[in-house]
């Protein structure tokens, strides 16, 4: 009620026909119809198919003797996507989106009538695409008629009139009594529902797809529309697959334990018990870490005459989604694999809509991937990874002939030998000469799959060489790896002694090269190790040239100064130091001219009269009078000089003066000067000679200075031993 007023959906007449295409096999819109009645709700032990004329119309049509529908559930069979199927014990629903019975039946014809019954209800309903055009209908409406059992009185809900109307007007069945017909025929069944699908689908000649004529016993598909790009890798068979051209084929092999009986064109269906037809059987388990208990995928080789039918089955809770698909070694473009057969229950991928494929995601791909590699195991075990062994060398006779009880439907395994084609067309369980299985109350023997819990049924000796050939290979390519690298190491330490040896060689070759004499063997040197060698040879000839000049420049200074030095004693012999203290003073007393600065400085000039240097001198403070005003001329007279003389540079640090053509003077400073003749006047005789003697000193140190100099790698002595030198120049200035 809170939702009145608003509208619902409307699904349009076209969409029948839009939905019906998801199937591509008429076979695929037929198994729609099957898994219907094999579902728990409905749980029919028997199906027939048949192909009917109804006032000349062919009609094909689908009975089973499952439970039937009440009139509520027959709408919502009619309507979309309403599916209320639940399991019932291990029987598990096929049916889950609510919606193969109206793709499945629309693929097949235009239009499709239900009849059902129930202990207390039957009913009719018409899901009719001529219909829908005829009145011109906007959403798809399905006309349903009921009546009561056992009176069969019709009953009243709904429109009833119209709903009936409806159905005898556009359907092949034009009166209430030929509805009633088709209700009472199914009678015998007590429960059940029939299906009348006409108008069927036509090919672009106008023929009917389907084909009923080829065969009267089956109903064959021409166009099988699908190819089978699985095996493009190979020479494609002749023939197209079998189970996609023959229904009856088909029905045989649709589920993967058959427990419904299908009946075609009067004719049972000799279900296979595929999983137990092969030969030479053997069970491995997928194992994903997300699965419960092992998934158990069984391998044979293909009893079957069709050298097509091998690959792997793969069904989806007991019914066939994908057939003989090919994978691992039966993908490559030779004969590997030929004639194994795989059939897996794959309850944990999930079908698409038409049930014809699985979701490509990746539990499928895991799952493809892990099953080919149990495909080729299987294969390399049995035939010894061999594609000569052709499969026509195989044994093709069943391990063991399963037959199923036409009563109780189990399925008991025959011990006698007998083949599948021994077989009568009805079969009981008390003709079984087992006695442990020949009554219909005694349920059917375990599954053997049980043994392969802890693993395949067989041991995969083959894989277990090829795995133990690969760790070999392994371990004997870690072996060349070893070696190779320990000769590698030996190479690299031989290569470091002899290149140390190289060193050791060129070493004493550039030794023996600076000597005059080169003892490396220049045929064993490369050209950019000669090159290199000259280099340094050059380098080191230049350094020698250098060397040697300042060795004789060195020299000839030593000789200079030696020469100097001689000269000085020789005159300073001839002194009286008390003539020349007395001729300082009488000097001193002579100048005019005094500073009250205690200190002054020396200037040090070439000859040019460029300044070299500027020597501070310092004096006691006690002293009122100075010399420094005084010129002191040191130059050496240029006549007693036979040395070159010395280049004109101005640059202290480049200095070698030319000690000849030195003079040193004190620095004029005129603002200081002062007039203190009265002051010298009033000194006595023993003041003036310690002071005299104290410039005398005063003048060693510094001349002491100067000449370490001027000649700073001759040993000098003590400032006092310069006092020759000193008297020397006094003199020489005087
Ligand atoms: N033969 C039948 N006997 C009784 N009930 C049937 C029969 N066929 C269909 N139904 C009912 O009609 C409903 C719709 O069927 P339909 O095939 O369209 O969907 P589904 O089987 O539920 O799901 P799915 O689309 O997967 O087949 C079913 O759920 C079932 O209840
Ligand atoms: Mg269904
Ligand atoms: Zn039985």
């Amino acid at each position: 009620m809170a939702y009145r007023g608003v509208q619902t959906s409307k699904v349009s007449p076209a969409y029948l026909h839009g939905n019906s295409t998801s199937h591509t096999f008429a076979f695929s819109a037929v198994a729609e119809l099957l898994d219907n009645a094999y579902d728990p709700d409905v749980n029919a032990s028997e199906i027939w198919i048949d192909k009917r004329s109804i006032n000349n119309t062919i009609c094909l049509t689908f009975v089973d003797n499952g439970y039937g529908m009440d009139p509520n559930k027959l709408h919502k069979m009619l309507s979309f996507g309403y599916c209320e199927k639940e399991a019932v014990g291990s029987h598990q629903p096929i049916g889950h989106y609510g919606n193969g019975f109206k793709s499945g039946s629309m693929k097949l014809g235009n239009d499709a009538l239900v009849f059902t019954r129930q202990a207390n209800y039957m009913s009719v309903g018409m899901l009719s695409q001529t219909y829908l055009k005829n009145i011109k209908a906007e959403t798809v409406l399905v006309p349903i008629v009921s009546w009561s059992l056992p009176d069969k009185m019709r009953s009243n809900t709904g429109d009833v009139k119209s709903n009936l109307q409806s159905i005898l007007q556009h359907s092949i069945l034009k009166t209430e009594k030929d509805l009633l017909n088709e209700l009472d025929s199914m009678e015998k069944l007590k429960t059940g529902t029939k299906i009348i699908i006409y108008n069927l689908a036509r090919i672009g000649n106008g023929n009917l797809e389907l084909d009923f004529d080829s065969d009267p016993l089956d109903i064959r598909n021409p166009d099988t529309h699908v190819k089978d790009y699985s095996t493009i890798n190979r020479i494609q068979a002749e023939s197209k697959p079998r189970y996609k051209v023959s229904l009856r084929d088909y029905c045989s092999i649709l589920y993967l334990k058959p427990k419904m009986k299908i009946v075609l064109r009067g004719k049972k269906v000799k279900t296979k018990l595929i999983q137990k037809s092969l030969s030479q059987t053997e069970i491995d388990t997928y194992r994903p870490t997300w699965a419960e208990r092992p998934i158990p995928i069984r391998f044979g080789f293909t009893s079957s005459k069709n050298s097509d039918d091998y690959g792997i089955m793969m069904y989806h809770k007991n019914r066939l989604i994908r057939a003989y698909e090919k994978i691992g070694y039966q993908k490559q473009p030779n004969e590997l694999g030929i004639g194994v057969v795989g059939v897996v229950d794959s309850y944990f991928l999930t079908p698409i809509h038409n049930k014809q494929d699985f979701q490509r995601d990746d539990k499928y791909s895991a799952f493809m991937t892990n099953a080919a590699q149990k495909l080729n195991d299987y294969w390399n075990e049995k035939r010894g990874g061999n594609e000569k062994t052709a499969p026509q060398n195989q044994q093709t006779v069943p391990d063991w002939t399963w037959a199923q009880c036409d009563n109780c439907l189990r399925w008991r395994r025959l011990t006698t030998g007998m083949t599948s084609e021994d077989l009568p067309d009805k079969w009981f369980c008390h003709m079984n000469a087992d006695a442990q299985f020949n009554r219909c109350e005694i349920p059917e023997e375990p599954e053997d799959e049980e043994e392969a819990l802890s693993g395949a049924t067989y041991k995969k000796t083959f894989k277990k060489q090829q795995q133990e050939r690969k760790i070999k290979i392994k371990f004997m390519a870690a072996e060349q790896n070893r070696t190779r690298e320990m000769l590698l190491a030996a190479k690299e330490k031989e290569l470091a002694r002899k290149e140390q040896e190289m060193r050791k060689k060129t070493a004493v070759g550039e030794v023996s090269s600076t000597a005059g004499s080169s003892s490396v063997n220049p045929n064993s040197m490369t050209p950019v190790q000669i090159r290199r060698m000259k280099k340094d040879l050059d380098k080191l000839m230049k350094e020698k040239q250098n060397k040697e000049k300042e060795i004789s420049e060195l020299k000839r200074q030593k000789t200079m100064s030696e020469r100097i030095c001689r000269e000085y004693q020789k005159k300073a012999r001839h002194l009286n130091l008390d003539n020349l203290i007395s001729s300082v003073n009488k000097q001193i007393e002579e100048d005019t001219r005094d500073v009250t600065s205690t200190s002054g400085t020396i200037q040090i000039k070439t000859e040019e009269g460029d300044i070299v240097d500027i020597i501070p001198v310092e004096e006691p403070s006690t002293s009122g009078t100075n010399n420094c005003n005084k010129v002191v001329d040191l130059t050496v007279d240029s006549d007693e000089e036979d040395g070159p003389s010395a280049p004109k540079i101005s640059r202290r640090e480049d200095i070698k003066p030319d000690i000849s053509k030195i003079k040193i003077e004190p620095k004029q400073e005129p603002s200081k000067v002062v007039n203190n003749t009265q002051n010298q006047n009033t000194q006595t005789d023993k003041t003036e000679d310690t002071k005299t003697r104290q410039r005398l000193l005063n003048l060693q140190v510094n001349v002491h200075k100067l000449l370490k100099m001027i000649v700073p790698d001759e040993d000098l002595g003590k400032p006092e031993n310069v006092e020759d030198i000193v008297t020397a120049m006094i003199l020489h200035n005087s």
